[in-house]
This record gives C-alpha cells, structure tokens and sequence, in this order.
C-alpha cells in the first residue's frame, strides 16, 4: 500500500491545499494530512480547530481514503509512525522552491530513505495562501472561493472576532 503526507500549519485549510490534497489522493491508497501542532508560530486557529475544518472537507468531498492527524517534532518521525513513504507538498511559484528546498534537504538528513512529491497548483490558486485569507478575514473582504465553501462561515465568523 503507497502512503504520503501531506503536512503543513493549514492556518486555515484553504482550496489550494485541498487542489493539491486532492492530486495526492489520486496518486496515493492512503493520504494523512498531517496538521502541525507548533505553538512557537502562534496559530490564528487552534489545532483542533484546524483538523475540524479539514475533517468537514474530507467529508464533503468524499475523500475516503484521506485522513486528518496532528504532529509535534519532527515530520519525518510522523511519517514513519504511518509508514510513509512520501512526503506531498504544493508548489505556487519559484519564491517556493528556495524554502521547500531547504526543508527537503533537512528531510533527506533525517531520513533518507523518504522522499517528497510536489504538486503545482494551478494557475488560478498561485497566489492564495493562508495567510491572504487571513488578512482579507480580518478586513471584512470577501473569502468566497479562497477557502472550501464548507468552512467559509466558520473562518470569516471566527476571523471578525479577532
Ligand atoms: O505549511 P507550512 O507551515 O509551510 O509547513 C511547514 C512544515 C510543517 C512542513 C515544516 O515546518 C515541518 O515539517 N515542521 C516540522 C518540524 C520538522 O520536521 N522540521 C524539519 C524539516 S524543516
């Protein structure tokens, strides 16, 4: 069985992370979005937030063979915990690469015998990012179809309060 991981901060979950979740679900049998449980980068949503917003996209868009966890250290440790054999991450535009080429380096340290899988993102999600839809949610602009539709209210609700 071919496992990947899909790790991240999903500060919210926005469609960009769902296009790329959904390529790996169609590479991989199984997928674990793996939600990073990080204090030190002071999250917007808390991580049981976060894996409930992803849990209500996994449902609504019948991605059966994904499922959602949380991790504390090291993502190597967590995909060997799940047997992984890959690593899934997207890419938006070269500003990316210098990073996720530094974290695949740091992964390649720790475990060489993972390897990490990218997917583009298609052309009409290579600007988005959390933390667009964060600042937009905080000024009152619109985050319809930045975001999945299923948490569009729970996000712009729980961004006004803020
Ligand atoms: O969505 P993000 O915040 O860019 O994801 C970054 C993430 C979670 C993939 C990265 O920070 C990570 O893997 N953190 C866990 C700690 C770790 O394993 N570090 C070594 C690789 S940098």
């Amino acid at each position: 069985m071919t496992v990947g991981v899909y790790p991240g901060s999903f500060d919210p979950f926005t469609v960009g992370h769902l296009d790329v979740l959904t390529n790996a679900a169609g590479l991989f049998d199984l997928v674990y979005v793996a939600v990073l449980h990080n204090v030190d980068k002071r999250p917007t949503f808390t991580v049981q937030e976060r894996m409930e917003m992803i849990r209500n996209v996994l449902a609504a868009e019948k991605l059966d063979n994904v499922r959602c966890g949380t991790f504390d250290g090291l993502l190597v440790e967590y995909a060997k915990s799940v047997q992984a054999t890959h690593i899934v991450r997207g890419l938006r535009a070269t500003s990316d690469f210098e990073y996720e080429f530094q974290i695949d380096a740091v992964n390649r340290h720790l475990d060489n015998s993972l390897r990490t899988v990218y997917f583009m993102a298609s052309p009409g999600h290579s600007f988005l990012s959390s933390s667009n839809v964060k600042e937009i949610g905080l000024w009152g602009g619109s985050i319809k179809g930045l975001v999945p539709e299923i948490n569009e209210d729970i996000i712009r609700e729980r961004l006004a309060r803020k």
